[in-house]
């Protein structure tokens, strides 16, 4: 692998994932390929703007022709796809995009992968299992996604099993557990409640708050998918995760903790509509490649709430406009 085109790139895990290579690989040009949708943004990618081995191209998926020329442009060998709709609350308001991005999106980088015979990641979701009440999701499990957010991400992973049997691409998929950490857009649970406490604004906690997530830190998910890309088996799916869940009430108690602000901050509101109140991955199969999580749920926390306070440039202008609009039809209604 020389040149690799991480498509999604503006985004949280994907700006995360074009630093992390850069730095682990020094021999890798990194183009990131980005629609810049209101979850993209460059000042995720500021501080490595200026490599000489990192490119940006301003394009969608699912437009086959930009996505051919910036593979012969940048002679790229690899696709990490990132780029998704990714809010399961959006979703859940009108899933268009979804379809659209996560699913022809996929299809589009998928055929690319066939007629320029690239090597193809997949970053997938834990979502696709739906709800585990019991045990731990092995990568062999039946999809059962939930919510359109989810369904769109399995019938990616599904596309991406067909291209690797009929079409011999050399596919691999990992399904990541939630992430924490830098540059996560604020409409995300844990960045919400970050920047709502800071501001000593109510953190609408759904239902009783009782659903479990197994929340990872997002460079220790980079390192899992840098593995998989590596060492992974060509045809396989890989779960990232720690293997250990948190109350969501739990965390939010957490966040006000380490902010000091008063767990009168917590709002109970309306409970998300299908919510899956489990998620729980086996990881055994990554572990055997030689992965173990870095940070502890505590740790990662830590990191991520430290983040938010001191990078308050970052956040404040992206809580206007499109933000406040988006707030305003999910919470405001919301008792
Ligand atoms: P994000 O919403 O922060 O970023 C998504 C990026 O994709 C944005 O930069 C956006 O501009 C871009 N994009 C959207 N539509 C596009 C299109 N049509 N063409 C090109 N670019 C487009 O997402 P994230 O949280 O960083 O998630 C990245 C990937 O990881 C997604 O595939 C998501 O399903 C998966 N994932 C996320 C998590 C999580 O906790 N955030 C966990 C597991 C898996
Ligand atoms: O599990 C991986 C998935 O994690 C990714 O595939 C998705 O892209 C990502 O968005 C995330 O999905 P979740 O639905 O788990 O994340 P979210 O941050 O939206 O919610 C986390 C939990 O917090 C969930 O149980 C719902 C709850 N929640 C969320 C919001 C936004 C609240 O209680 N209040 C809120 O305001």
């Amino acid at each position: 692998m020389q040149n690799i085109l991480v498509t999604g790139g503006a985004g949280f895990i994907g700006s995360n994932l074009a630093r992390f290579l850069l730095t682990q690989h020094p021999d890798y040009t990194i183009v990131v390929y980005d629609k810049l949708t209101y979850a993209g943004n460059l000042d995720n990618l500021r501080d490595i703007a200026k490599n000489p081995r990192y490119a940006f191209v301003h394009g969608d998926i699912c437009d086959a022709a930009a996505v051919e020329r910036a593979v012969r442009e940048h002679a790229i060998d690899t696709i990490i796809n990132l780029a998704a709709e990714t809010h399961v609350d959006r979703s859940i308001m009108d899933a268009d995009a979804f379809i659209r991005t996560d699913v022809y999106g996929t299809y589009v980088l998928l055929e690319a992968a066939k007629k320029f015979g690239l090597r193809y990641h997949q970053v997938g979701t834990d979502e696709v299992y739906g709800w585990v009440e019991e045990g731990s999701s092995k990568e062999t499990d039946a999809l059962l996604p939930r919510s359109p957010y989810a369904a769109s991400k399995a019938s990616a992973d599904l596309l991406i099993h067909s291209y690797v049997v009929t079409h011999q691409v050399q596919a691999t998929i990992t399904r990541g557990a939630n992430n924490i950490g830098p540059y996560q857009y604020p409409e995300k649970v844990v960045p919400l409640f970050v920047t709502n406490a800071i501001d000593n604004l109510p953190l609408p906690l759904y239902g009783d708050g009782r659903q479990q997530r197994d929340y990872q830190f997002v460079l220790d998910h980079c390192e899992g998918i840098d593995l998989v890309l590596h060492k992974g088996k060509v045809g396989e799916a890989y779960n990232v995760g720690t293997g250990r869940e948190i109350y969501n009430i739990d965390m939010a108690r957490m966040v006000l903790q380490m902010l000091g602000k008063p767990e009168s901050l917590i709002q109970y509101v309306a409970d998300r509509p299908g919510h899956d109140r489990r998620y729980s991955l086996d990881v055994n199969k990554l572990r055997v490649l030689g992965w173990e999580p870095g940070h502890t749920f505590e740790q990662a926390l830590e990191q991520t709430v430290q983040w938010y306070v001191d990078n308050e440039w970052w956040w404040r202008k992206l809580k206007s406009g499109e933000y406040v609009e988006y707030y305003r039809k999910q919470y405001a209604e919301r008792k």
